[in-house]
């Protein structure tokens, strides 16, 4: 096995709330490769004290901040700079939220107030913490940064609801960003957009279970777990990867590139015909009831 890809590198981990997270295992693999870094949720999360036991595990400090509060941004980074003893090499956004999934309404109703939140929480944060970063100068030369997202921001996926406007928002901002702090310092920012996993986020989406089935069905190599993601995070904060900059990557078993799969033809197609609209149709394609 490969050891000592991070050693020496420094960096900030947004999003561990519980073991599920895509964030706890990064945290976890980073450590394995010789990174420090400061673990960082929001309040409410620090609240539930999970994350108190990540932080032991991996030697890691714990601080709070609101992603969306700039004034919170600027003290993290000021703090884990002091904790580190210098600048950072790696940051991860793994940190995705939307009040209208939680709540359960309908794409066709969203409450505008709530999509504000969705995205200035999962797309907008991105920015706020690229800037203050760069405003800041606190990313040394060829550092990393990654943030995690999904394939709806190109394809529909009928209840993940404005969360695909969030993912789009924030692979642009990747893109954007990614030229200007390219420029000035060399720094990296790219985005994996991962298979569905078995989070407290990812569960939140409606159809969660047919959304993991049906990806698993579909992809050659099956879906990705947290523990894949993470080697790949590692692998994208690593000098291994210097040139790899603006992408968005999709770490998904292949189901991205997929149209249909023999294993969806042979066991997973239960509709039977039931979404054709006109029965005559129907039988001819797939015989009398
Ligand atoms: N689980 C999946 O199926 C899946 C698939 C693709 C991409 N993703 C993305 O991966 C990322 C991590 O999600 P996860 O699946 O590990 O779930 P998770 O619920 O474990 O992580 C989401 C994190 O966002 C944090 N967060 C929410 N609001 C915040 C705020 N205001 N300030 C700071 N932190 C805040 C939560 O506390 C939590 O730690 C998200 O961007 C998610 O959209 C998840």
């Amino acid at each position: 096995m490969i050891q000592n890809l991070l050693n020496g590198k420094k960096g900030i981990i947004f999003g561990a709330l519980d073991e599920h997270s895509i964030a706890w295992q990064v945290a976890l693999k980073a450590h394995e490769q010789g990174a420090s870094f400061v673990l960082t949720n929001a309040p409410i999360a620090l609240r539930k004290g999970d994350i108190f036991r990540l932080g032991e595990q991996t030697g890691s400090e714990v601080i709070s901040a609101d992603i969306t509060q700039v004034d919170e941004i600027e003290n993290l980074i000021t703090e884990s700079r002091n904790i580190l003893g210098g600048n950072l090499d790696f940051i991860l956004h793994s940190v995705g939220m939307s009040p209208n999934v939680r709540k359960g309404l309908h794409y066709t109703d969203l409450d505008y107030n709530y999509l504000n939140k969705t995205l200035d929480v999962s797309a907008i944060s991105l920015h706020k913490v690229l800037q203050t970063a760069y405003k800041m100068d606190a990313i040394n030369e060829w550092g990393s940064v990654v943030a995690l997202s999904y394939i709806a921001a190109q394809r529909t996926y009928s209840t993940y609801s404005d969360m695909a406007q969030a993912k789009a928002m924030l692979e642009s901002i990747v893109r954007s960003f990614g030229y200007h702090y390219g420029k000035k310092r060399k720094v990296r920012i790219n985005s994996i957009s991962q298979s569905p996993t078995i989070t407290t986020a990812g569960t939140g989406v409606g159809g969660f279970k047919s959304f993991y089935a049906y990806a698993q069905c579909m992809s050659p190599l099956g879906n990705a777990s947290s523990e894949d993601c993470a080697n790949f995070c590692v692998m994208m904060f690593s000098d291994l990867t210097k040139k790899v900059t603006m992408q968005n990557l999709f770490h998904d078993g292949g189901y991205s590139t997929m149209g249909i799969s023999e294993t969806l033809i042979q066991s997973c197609f239960t509709c039977q015909g039931e979404c054709f609209d006109d029965i005559a149709e129907r039988e001819r394609v797939m015989g009398k009831k």
